[in-house]
Parts: C-alpha cells; sequence; structure tokens
C-alpha cells in the first residue's frame, strides 16, 4: 500500500487554505498552530481515521480529540474537507449561532471533545480507550496536545494512568512547534532546556538538546520522534504506533508555527492573530506555490543505486525519483521493479516512479508491489482504457497517479477524463533516454501554455518538470508553474547533494518570493508592498524582499 502522498498533500493545502478563509472572515482566531498541525491531522483524517461524516455517532468509527482546541480553524477545515459540512461554513467561524466556534463544541458535527481548558483532552482520551477495551471495541483514539500545553501538571498525571492501563489503542501526538501564548516554550516553561537569545531554529537542528521524548519514555510510553511536516515520517510513525502492543504511543512532531506561510513561521506573533483581508489572497497563492526536489539516481553510480538514494535522503530530497527505461519505450535499459523494491527498504521517502517502458498496464501491479508511491506512465503509450485500467489499480492501491509528456507531445484528447483527478503531470524537458541533456528551451513557453489548459479542466495536481532542470533555469521552470522538480546530473551528479538541494530551495524560494511581490503589487500597489513585506519579521527574509521589491520598481 503506498503512501497516498499527493492525496494527503492536496488535503492538507485546501484545509490550510480554509483555515485562512475562516480566520480572515471572524477577524481572530488561530491560524499559527492549526498550520504547525496540519500535516499530521491530515494524516489522521485522510489516512487513518476510520469515519463516516453522514453519520458522524457511528458506533465503531475511531475517536479524534484535538485536546489544543483553540487550533479549532484546524479541526474545522479538516472536518468540511472530509465532507461533514459545506466548506463554506467555515466563513461562518466565530460568529452568532455558528457550529464552529473559537474552541470546539460538539454542535459541530465530527467534533468529540470541547477543548476550550487546555490539559485535560488526554485524561479525556483515556477514559474513551478504556471504555473502548471494557466494551471489546477495536477502535482506535488519536489525540493532539500542544506543548504550550504540556505545562498543565493534568497532562503528566494523564500520561502516568496511559501507562499503568497500558493504553496501546491511544496515539498521541504532541505539537511540538516550540511557541505558545506568550513567547517560545523554552522561555516559558522548557521542556527541552533553557532559551537562551531567540533562535529557535537551533533547538531543531541540533537533535541532542531535545529531551522531551526522553520525559514520555521515562512515563512508560513508546516514543516516536518525527519531523512533523513530513508526510512519510508521520505514516511511518503512526504505523508502527498501531503496532505496538502493551503501552501508549506518542508521537513527537517537531513542527514549525505558521508552517507554510513564511511572515507567520517561527513568529509567536501569529499564535492566535487572524489575516488582514488585503494580505488573505496573497497567503492564498502562497499555499499554492508550495514545492518539492525529487533526485533522479541514474544520474549517479548506477552500481550503487542504494547508495544514490542515501544521499538523496541525506539530502533531505523530497522524493526519490526512479527513471524505469526498458529498452524499448527508449533504447537505454535502466533497472525494473525488482531493483526499486530493493532499495525500498533504505528511506520512508516517497519513491516517484517515472516508467519509460511499454506496456506499462502490463507490469504496473509489480511496480505497486515494489513499493512505489507515486507512478508516472507516458501518454505516447496509453489510451483512455490502459490508463483507466492504470488509473484505477494505483488509486486502489493508495499510489499517487502520474502522467507524462515528451517534449514533442500535447495533452491527449483522452487524458481530458482524468486531468481533475490527476496527481502529477510530468512535461519532459529533454527527449527521455539518459541524464546529463540539455534543458529544451522551448519547454518554458509549453509548460505555461499547458498551465493554462490544465486550469481550465481544473487539474489539482502538481507538474514535475524533468530533463535538464538545474540552477540555472529553476527559477524559470517555478514561474513556468511547475511544482516539483527533478534533478539528475544537476543533483545527483554533484558532489554534495544536500548543499545543492538547499541551494535548489534557496533558487525557487527566491522565485517564488518575485511572484508574491508581484501578486501584493497587482493588488494594491506599493503600499500593500510595504505592507506585506513587513511582516516578514522573524530571520533574514525581509531585507531580500526590501531588494526584491526595488528591483522591480515596486518600493
Ligand atoms: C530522462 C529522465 C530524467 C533524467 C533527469 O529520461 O526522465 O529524470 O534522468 O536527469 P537530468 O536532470 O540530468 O536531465
Ligand atoms: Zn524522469
Amino acid at each position: 500500500m503506498g503512501l497516498n502522498y499527493y492525496h494527503i498533500l492536496k488535503k492538507v493545502r485546501e484545509a490550510r487554505k480554509l483555515v485562512i478563509k475562516g480566520t480572515t472572515a471572524a477577524g481572530s482566531g488561530h491560524p499559527g498552530g492549526s498550520f504547525s498541525m496540519a500535516e499530521f491531522i491530515g494524516c489522521i483524517f485522510f489516512k487513518f481515521l476510520r469515519y463516516d461524516p453522514k453519520n458522524p455517532m457511528w458506533e465503531d468509527r475511531d475517536r479524534f480529540v484535538l485536546s489544543k482546541g483553540h487550533a479549532s480553524p484546524g479541526l474545522f477545515s479538516n472536518l468540511a474537507v472530509a465532507g461533514y459540512f459545506d466548506k463554506s461554513e467555515i466563513e461562518t467561524l466565530r460568529k452568532f449561532e455558528s457550529r464552529l466556534q473559537g474552541h470546539p463544541d460538539y454542535k459541530c458535527p465530527g467534533v468529540e471533545f470541547c477543548g476550550g481548558s487546555l490539559g485535560i483532552g488526554l485524561s479525556f482520551s483515556i477514559g474513551m480507550a478504556l471504555a473502548a477495551r471494557i466494551d471489546g471495541k477495536a477502535h482506535r483514539i488519536y489525540t493532539i496536545i500542544g506543548d504550550g500545553e504540556s505545562d498543565e501538571g493534568q497532562v503528566w498525571e494523564a500520561a502516568m494512568s496511559a501507562s499503568k492501563y497500558k493504553l496501546d489503542n491511544l496515539t498521541v501526538f504532541l505539537d511540538r512547534n516550540f511557541i505558545q501564548q506568550d513567547d517560545y516554550t523554552e522561555r516559558v516553561m522548557p521542556l527541552d532546556e533553557e532559551l537562551v537569545g531567540d533562535d529557535i531554529s537551533e533547538m531543531w537542528k541540533n537533535a541532542a538538546r531535545w529531551k522531551t521524548g526522553d520525559k514520555w519514555r521515562s512515563f512508560g510510553w513508546n516514543v516516536l520522534e518525527i519531523d512533523g511536516h513530513r508526510i512519510e515520517q508521520i505514516i511511518k510513525a503512526t504505523r508502527s504506533a498501531q503496532q505496538t502492543k502493551g503501552t501508549p504511543s506518542i508521537i513527537v512532531a517537531r513542527t514549525i508555527k505558521g508552517k507554510d506561510v513564511e511572515h507567520m513561521e517561527d513568529n509567536p506573533k501569529w499564535h492566535g492573530v487572524a489575516p488582514n483581508p488585503k494580505i488573505a489572497p496573497i497567503i492564498d497563492l502562497e499555499l499554492d506555490c508550495q514545492f518539492l526536489i525529487a533526485p533522479s539516481i541514474i544520474a549517479g553510480d548506477m552500481t550503487n543505486l542504494g547508495n544514490e538514494v542515501k544521499r538523496a535522503a541525506q539530502g533531505r530530497a523530497d522524493f526519490i525519483h526512479l527513471d524505469v527505461m526498458d529498452g524499448l519505450f527508449v533504447p537505454n535499459k535502466t533497472f525494473d521493479h525488482t531493483k526499486i523494491k530493493e532499495l525500498r527498504p533504505i528511506t520512508p521517502i516517497p519513491f516517484d516512479s517515472h516508467l519509460m517502458i511499454n506496456d506499462p498496464v502490463k507490469h504496473i501491479r509489480d511496480y505497486v508491489e515494489a513499493g512505489s508511491d507515486i507512478i508516472t506512465v507516458h501518454a505516447e503509450i496509453c489510451d483512455e482504457s490502459s490508463f483507466g485500467e492504470i488509473h484505477d489499480i494505483l488509486r486502489s492501491n493508495e499510489v499517487s497517479v502520474g502522467l507524462a509528456i515528451n517534449p514533442d507531445t500535447e495533452l491527449p484528447q483522452w487524458a481530458d477524463k482524468f486531468i481533475s483527478d490527476l496527481d502529477q503531470l510530468i512535461l519532459m524537458s529533454v527527449v527521455p533516454g539518459k541524464s546529463g541533456q540539455k534543458y529544451i528551451e522551448s519547454s518554458h513557453e509549453k509548460t505555461q501554455r499547458i498551465v493554462k489548459i490544465l486550469a481550465e479542466k481544473k487539474f489539482s495536481g502538481f507538474i514535475e518538470a524533468d530533463g535538464g532542470v538545474d540552477l540555472s533555469n529553476v527559477e524559470y521552470c517555478f514561474l513556468d508553474g511547475a511544482r516539483v522538480f527533478v534533478g539528475g546530473s544537476a543533483i545527483i551528479g554533484q558532489k554534495d547533494v544536500r548543499v545543492t538541494i538547499a541551494e535548489f530551495r534557496r533558487k525557487i524560494l527566491h522565485a517564488r518570493r518575485k511572484l508574491l511581490i508581484q501578486k501584493a503589487h497587482n493588488l494594491g500597489g506599493p503600499e500593500l508592498v510595504n505592507k506585506w513585506i513587513d511582516l516578514h519579521e522573524v530571520g533574514k527574509k525581509k531585507s531580500e524582499l526590501i531588494q526584491l521589491a526595488k528591483e522591480a520598481d515596486f518600493v
């Protein structure tokens, strides 16, 4: 079973956008803590939790408890995306008579716990877990607690109880974002160690300083420590928690408050403040501009692909791009599903299998079983019927669905039927067959043209630029509309993969900032540009933004 990666990613993006919509309409609320937990609440709702939005009180449903109840926009947005109520209802957030209040309330379908006062949700969850055991029920309880919330003594009393009663049907997520209402947690009441100075990123970088997990371990819990924004790590940890018998599990998820909106990230001010309505459309665009880096391992040592996967993983790649060539669809041969299966245990990072093979429908199951998370097949050798079959096989195995076209191919007519449901479209910018070729310049124009066509056809997936992408053109590829970037020779072919990937990200971020400044200018001229730039208080973002605005003659 694949990760269902893009499916979750798209739901998380949609939920984040609803949080912005709701809090902006309300003029208050808590976006910061809604965004730090966004990926793992998304994985809970769209990968693990069993529920029926049409029958919220279904007896055998899994239970979800949001103990840090002030992050209610984060819960309501997921409930809306899951289908408990219409998404437009989010705009009633915090209004009189609304079912969606500043803290979750039972009048909202899907809410299992009214988390107003902090520190109580874990005890409540223990009651649910014990009740399930006494009733002989198989459902599980998923609970999210906050790190500021962990100042409450009741959390630790509950920690003792859950361990004493060996509640292995309980999985807790600690949203470890290092910020509480008034300040950094490590200044108010350190969970790891006292913060000297203002830079919490120092805490992030040095694993030797993380003590929170040890605290829970000493209380007898199964502790899993992860990067709380990486879907594959969340899924791996949650699966492992489900399989652990005899102890409750806690997933300590290191997160960034306000994640995915640069001016909110790591800024304590955004704990409980709503965006300005004028800024909201810029944030909306920013949320649409997430990007992913996918190193292609065939650009490395073909006799030691395991090592290439490790290099990509150590470099914090988002995907491992696997170019399968069969010597028929393209003249070269690389490897097949047996190699993918052999590489699979090396890392949980999503495997992005790009099949340059004839007759993909015949082999598709092999690539699913080998452990691919995303599979892309070429439009040139498919038709409506074979792609339909491939699509169905992938969906039923929670593998994301991709379609690729060569530089001289247009989107075929039959693809229309699938576009709105497609997760990924690979636009080849070299003639497929080998790495190390030069980027075909006309691909920029083609990408821009296809982006427009896709928008009309309600495409909600990601465009992957593949072939000859490097540091000199990745910014333009981003501005064209690509959001996933394959790098063979420009990443795996380099000595230091980690530094190169960081450089790729820096370039793309630079292009994204340009795009957002442009948006601010279109919406409100220099005044809005300045207003938006001023919001970037933490880190060194502001000076780069001012420079960009000057270059564009906007300020
Ligand atoms: C080409 C492959 C690409 C390629 C990428 O057939 O699909 O993924 O190997 O390598 P570079 O980035 O070197 O073009
Ligand atoms: Zn490829």
